[in-house]
C-alpha cells in the first residue's frame, strides 16, 4: 500500500531549506545581496515578519507594508517561498504603553513593563483585537502572493499570565469542567488545609504568594494555560483563514518544553514544526543524538506520522548556551539530515543573516558579519541544500513502527508536582528517553505518543512511569494486550486519576492490576548513592543472565497472576520480584519494578525484539553510535544511516546492494562510515 503525504506546500514541492529572515533589521541595499546569497546557499524558504510588528504598524492604525511587499516580491522573483509570520510574539512599545492590560502579570501578581517576548496576556480582549487586525491585514494583502507558502503563527508560544482577566477566564474554564463547586472541591481534595471553596470567585490561580500545594489546582491551571494558549492560537488562525483558507498554518514548538501540552495544539495545525538546538560536542553525542531523535519522533507523531518542519536549528554556534561551541565539520549535515530521517520535510535555521546588535548578535547564522559567502558555515549550509535536492523522493514518506513509547505531558505535570517518592523532577522524561535509546541503538523505529493515542497498530507499547491514568486509558491498554499486544510498565504506574487523586484499593489502578497481574504495595526511593541489583531467575523466558544495576526506585510488588522473571539482590527485599510477566488474553504484560542500567534495557528489549520480530530500519548490526532510520511510502525504503561518532566506523550491509542517494555510490558488504557521515540507502 502506497502511503505518501502531500508536500508542505504545493508551490514548491521539494525540501524547504532556509531560515528566519529579518530584513526589517537591515537597509534595503542588503536585501538584493541576501537574494544572491540565498541562491548560492541553495536556500528556498525564508521565514519573514516574525518580530516585525513595530515596523508593520509603527503607530496605532497606521500600517506600512511597502517594505514587506518588496521582500515578498524578491523572494518570489528568486524562486523561493515565504513562511510568513504573524507578529504576535512581540508587541510594539506604543501598544503596551496605551493599553497596559496587554502586558503580562507574573505569578506574584506584579505587572511587567514593556519588553521581551511572550510578554502579553493571551486573554486580553485588546491584545486579541490588535492581533486580529494585523493578522487580517497580512492575510488580505498576501492572500494571492506567489511567495506565500505557510503561515508561521507567532513564535514559540509560552508562559502564563496572572492578571484578573486570566483569573476570570480560569474560573469560567473550571465551571465548564466541573459544573458544580462540589465536584471541584472533591476533585481538588480541598478539605485539606481548609481550602473548601464556597464561591467560584474565591478561586485564585496558583501563586508563590498564595497556594501551590493543592495539586488538583496546579494541574488544572497548567491545563488551562495550554487551553488558553490554544484558544489564542485559534483566534490567530481564524483571522488568517478568512482570506487564506488553503494556506497551511504551523507554529514553532519547543520539543519537550514542559509548559504546554503540544498534543492539544496538533488538531488545529496543518503541519507541525519545531525548533531544535542540541548542544553537540559537549558530552556524549551518541546519547544526545538518541534524545534528539526521541523529540523528532514526538513531532512526527503529533499528526499521525505526517512529516513535520524543522523550523529552527543553528548553522553553527548557539548564543544562549554556556559555551557557544561551533559545530565540528560534518555535524551540520548530520544533525540536519537526522531531522529529515525522523520525518522532517524541511531544514530551516535561526537565522539567515547574523544580527548586528542586541542579544542575538553572536547567534550562528547562514551569513556572518563578514557579509560574504566565503565562510565554512556558509559552505556547510550550501552543502546541506545540495544534499536535500538529491532527496526529493523522500518527501511525504513516513514510517510505521511496531513500537510506541508513551510520553505524556499531563503525566509529567502530576508526577513532578508530587512530593513523593522524591521531590521535584522524578526522572520521567529521562526514563522515557532511556527506554527509547535501547531501540534507537538497534535501528528499531519508535513512535512517541501520549496516553490517549490509538495503540492497536503496535506490537509493543512501553509506558514508563504511567503515574496518571486518564479515563479509559487502562481499558485501552487492556484491550491492546488482550488482542495480542505486548505491554511494558514500570514502577510508579497507575497511582492517580486524571485529577491527581490517588486511586484507592491497590496499585496499579483500574484494569492495569489485572493486566499486569501484580499488586504494588510500597515503593522505596533510594538516595543518589544507593544501588541495588537485578538477579534474573534461572531459565527465565527472556534468557537474561548475570546481574544488572538498579537505582532511584524499588517498588515492592506481589505477583498475583504474573510470573517472576527476576528478583532484587540486596536489602530487606532481596529475593522479591523486580521483573514479572503476565499472560493476559493473547498478549503479555511486563512489570519492571525498578530503574535498571542501560545494559539491562538493551538485553531486555533485545529479547523482546527477538520474540516479536520488530520492524528494523536496516537489516544489519549497528556499531555503537550509528543509528538507522527508515522513511518509506510503503514501497521504496529510504534508510538513513548516521554515524554520530567522532571517528570512522565500519558496518556490514550484508549481501544486499544499496545505492547511496547522496553520492550515487553502490554499496554492499562492509562499508566505512566517515566521521559524522550520513548515507541515504535505497535497495
Ligand atoms: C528561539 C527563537 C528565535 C531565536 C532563537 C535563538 O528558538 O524562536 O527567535 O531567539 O531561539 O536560538
Ligand atoms: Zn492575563
Amino acid at each position: 500500500m502506497i502511503e505518501k503525504f502531500p508536500p508542505i506546500t504545493s508551490k514548491l514541492p521539494v525540501f524547504l531549506h532556509g531560515g528566519d529572515y529579518n530584513p526589517d533589521q537591515w537597509p534595503a541595499e542588503v536585501w538584493e545581496e541576501d537574494m544572491r546569497l540565498m541562491k548560492l546557499a541553495h536556500c528556498n524558504a525564508m521565514s519573514v515578519g516574525i518580530f516585525a510588528w513595530a515596523r508593520l504598524e509603527p503607530a496605532e492604525g497606521q500600517f506600512d507594508f511597502d517594505w514587506l511587499d518588496r521582500v515578498m516580491d524578491m523572494i518570489a522573483e528568486n524562486g523561493g517561498v515565504a513562511v510568513l509570520a504573524t507578529p504576535s510574539g512581540a508587541r510594539p512599545a506604543w501598544l503596551a504603553r496605551k493599553y497596559p492590560e496587554v502586558l503580562r502579570v507574573r505569578p506574584d501578581r506584579q505587572r511587567n513593563l514593556f519588553g521581551g517576548r511572550h510578554n502579553h496576556c493571551l486573554t486580553s480582549p485588546v491584545y486579541r483585537e490588535k492581533v486580529r487586525i494585523i493578522n487580517s491585514k497580512l492575510a488580505e494583502r498576501y492572500a494571492n502572493h506567489p511567495a506565500l507558502a505557510v503561515w508561521h503563527l507567532s513564535n514559540e508560544y509560552s508562559g502564563e499570565c496572572h492578571c484578573e482577566l486570566c483569573r476570570a477566564a480560569f474560573v469560567e474554564w473550571l465551571k465548564r469542567k466541573y459544573g458544580t463547586l462540589d465536584a471541584l472541591n472533591h476533585a481538588w481534595w480541598t478539605a485539606f488545609w481548609s481550602h473548601t471553596y464556597t464561591d467560584w470567585n474565591l478561586i485564585e490561580p496558583p501563586s508563590p504568594i498564595g497556594e501551590m500545594a493543592v495539586h488538583g489546582l496546579t494541574l488544572d491551571w497548567k491545563r488551562f494555560v495550554t487551553d488558553q494558549t490554544v484558544d489564542f492560537m485559534r483566534h490567530e488562525i481564524a483571522a488568517l483563514r478568512e482570506f487564506t483558507p488553503d494556506v497551511p498554518v504551523t507554529t514553532n514548538m519547543m520539543g519537550t518544553f514542559p509548559g504546554l501540552n503540544y498534543w492539544r495544539f496538533a488538531p488545529y495545525l496543518d503541519v507541525i514544526s519545531w525548533d531544535s538546538y542540541p548542544m553537540w560536542h559537549r558530552g556524549d553525542d551518541v546519547a544526545l543524538a538518541s534524545d534528539v531523535a526521541f523529540i523528532h519522533d514526538i513531532n512526527r507523531c503529533l499528526k499521525g506520522g505526517k512529516p513535520f518542519m524543522l523550523m529552527e536549528s543553528v548553522p553553527s554556534a548557539t548564543n544562549w548556551v554556556p559555551s557557544a561551541k561551533v559545530k565540528r565539520p560534518g555535524m551540520h549535515a548530520l544533525s540536519s539530515l537526522q531531522a529529515v530521517a525522523h520525518g522532517s520535510d524541511t531544514v530551516q535555521y535561526f537565522q539567515w543573516r547574523k544580527s548586528r546588535g542586541s542579544s542575538e548578535k553572536f547567534h550562528g547564522a547562514v551569513v556572518d558579519h563578514v557579509g560574504h559567502e566565503h565562510t565554512r558555515v556558509f559552505r556547510d549550509v550550501a552543502d546541506v541544500g545540495m544534499k536535500l535536492e538529491k532527496l526529493s523522493n523522500v518527501i511525504g514518506t513516513t514510517v510505521r513502527p511496531d513500537v510506541a513509547i508513551i510520553y505524556d505531558w499531563e503525566n509529567l505535570w502530576a508526577l513532578d508536582d508530587a512530593q513523593g517518592p522524591r521531590r521535584g523532577d522524578k526522572g520521567y522524561l529521562e526514563a522515557c528517553k532511556r527506554h527509547y535509546r535501547a531501540f534507537w541503538e538497534r535501528g528499531i523505529p519508535v513512535d512517541v505518543i501520549d496516553m490517549e493515542q490509538d495503540l492497536s497498530r503496535y506490537k509493543l507499547v512501553i509506558a514508563p512511569m504511567l503515574y496518571m491514568l486518564r479515563p479509559a486509558v487502562d481499558e485501552r491498554i487492556a484491550a491492546f494486550v488482550r488482542a495480542g499486544g505486548t505491554f511494558v510498565a514500570t514502577y510508579w504506574t497507575g497511582i492517580v486519576d486524571e485529577n491527581d487523586l490517588v486511586i484507592l484499593g491497590g496499585w496499579p489502578g483500574g484494569k492495569l492490576r489485572e493486566v499486569l497481574g501484580i499488586w504494588d504495595e510500597e515503593i522505596d526511593a533510594l538516595y543518589e548513592h544507593d544501588r541495588n541489583a537485578v538477579l534474573p531467575c534461572a531459565d527465565n523466558t527472556l534468557g537474561l543472565a548475570g546481574e544488572y544495576e538498579l537505582r532511584d526506585y524499588c517498588a515492592l510488588i506481589h505477583p498475583e497472576s504474573a510470573q517472576v522473571l527476576a528478583t532484587y539482590k540486596h536489602d530487606f527485599y532481596a529475593g522479591r520480584p523486580v521483573l514479572t510477566v503476565n499472560a493476559y488474553g493473547s498478549g503479555k504484560a511486563y512489570y519492571l519494578a525498578s530503574n535498571p542500567d542501560d545494559r539491562f534495557l538493551r538485553d531486555f528489549y533485545g529479547a523482546l525484539d527477538a520474540e516479536l520480530g520488530l520492524l528494523h530500519s536496516l537489516d544489519a548490526e549497528l556499531p555503537h553510535g550509528v543509528s538507522a532510520q527508515l522513511r518509506t511510502d510503503g514501497e521504496t525504503r529510504y534508510i538513513f544511516v548516521m554515524n554520530f561518532n567522532a571517528e570512522p566506523v565500519t558496518i556490514d550491509l550484508g549481501t544486499t546492494t544499496y545505492r547511496d542517494m547522496l553520492t550515487d555510490e553502490t554499496l554492499s558488504g562492509v562499508v566505512t562510515l566517515g566521521v559524522y557521515d550520513v548515507k541515504v540507502l535505497v535497495a
